[in-house]
């Protein structure tokens, strides 16, 4: 099969064109020089031009705290939400499937045993509004997609002008430097290994599952940011003392996150446990 994938620099982006080269794929990576998704007439002549099977989106604007700003906030509904609207009538010209990918934070968080595809998303944040902008611009513009939503990716970082490691080497950097850690103690949710969640989207793309919205996490108990970090340590076995905090101990930061913002899939089959995943990660 042909495939564009968009974002292709970052951090999930990279991985998927790894899996989908090695799956046999021919695989257009489109980095954001290459194809603005911004752009509706760039979008629709480079869809044209390239016919592709399949388009995935794995483009975003993630900077959750700097789309409060209004200075931002434009253009992160920009990226996250008209751009996945250009993709989509894009692909519908093209008889392509697109696929695109969303985030917990489209939950509000109050549910106790946390979210399943069919809860009514009620985001707290810009951020989340905007990645439910996106959600509703595929549904509207296609027959043909997959919403996946996702969470708290852990991985390599991408190439793109915005690299950023993931929360696992964060800690593990900080635990160097630090003689004492103070890791907020809120905030479930699933984090989730990136190389899983581009290896899943192979398979769903080979099984043809229905058009729909997805969860893809990795099986496990939901946790906090600090009970992450414990996981991560004690597989490093870093001896660093860290302690929990709540929040508000924590740098103000300007948007509100869910408490409870786990993901169950239920409709897919499960991802491996998180466990056995950042195991494999953090060996790498
Ligand atoms: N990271 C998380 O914890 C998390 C959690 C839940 C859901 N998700 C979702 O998972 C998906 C992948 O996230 P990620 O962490 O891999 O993102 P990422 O590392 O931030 O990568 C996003 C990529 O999008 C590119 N991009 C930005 N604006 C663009 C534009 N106008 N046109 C084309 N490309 C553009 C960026 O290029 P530059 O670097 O050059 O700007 C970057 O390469 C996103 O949909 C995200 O919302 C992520």
């Amino acid at each position: 099969m042909k495939i564009i994938i968009t974002g292709a620099q970052g951090m999930l982006g990279q991985q998927l064109v790894e899996v989908f080269k090695n799956a046999g794929h021919e695989v257009i990576s489109a980095k954001r020089q290459d194809l603005d998704i911004t752009n509706k007439d760039q979008v629709l002549s480079f869809v044209q031009n390239q016919k592709p099977d399949v388009i995935i989106n794995a483009a975003a604007y993630n900077f959750v705290d700097k789309v409060e700003d209004a200075e931002f906030y434009p253009l992160a509904l920009a990226i996250n939400a008209d751009g996945p609207r250009n993709l989509a009538l894009a692909a519908r010209e093209n008889g392509a499937l697109v696929v695109h990918y969303s985030s917990d934070y489209v939950f509000e968080g109050t549910k106790q045993d946390g979210y399943d595809e069919n809860d009514e998303p009620r985001p707290i944040s810009k951020y989340g509004q905007t990645k439910l902008e996106g959600e509703k611009a595929i549904q509207e513009s296609t027959d043909n997609y997959y919403i996946c939503r996702t969470a708290k990716i852990f991985g390599a970082p991408g190439s793109g002008s915005n690299i950023k490691e993931s929360f696992p080497s964060l800690m593990l950097q900080i635990a160097k430097e630090k003689p004492e850690l103070k890791i907020v103690d809120e905030e479930f949710g699933s984090p989730t290994y990136v190389v899983d969640i581009a290896q899943a989207t192979l398979e769903m793309i080979k099984d043809s599952v229905p058009s729909g919205i997805y969860h893809l996490v990795n099986e496990g108990e939901p946790v906090t940011w600090y009970g992450f970090a414990k996981e991560v340590f004690d597989i490093a076995g870093v001896t660093t003392p860290y302690n929990p905090i709540s929040s508000s101990e924590f740098n103000p930061r300007p948007a509100a996150r869910p408490v409870n913002s786990s993901l169950k899939n239920t409709k897919w089959k499960k991802l491996r446990p998180r466990l056995e995943a950042l195991r494999e990660f953090l060996e790498k």
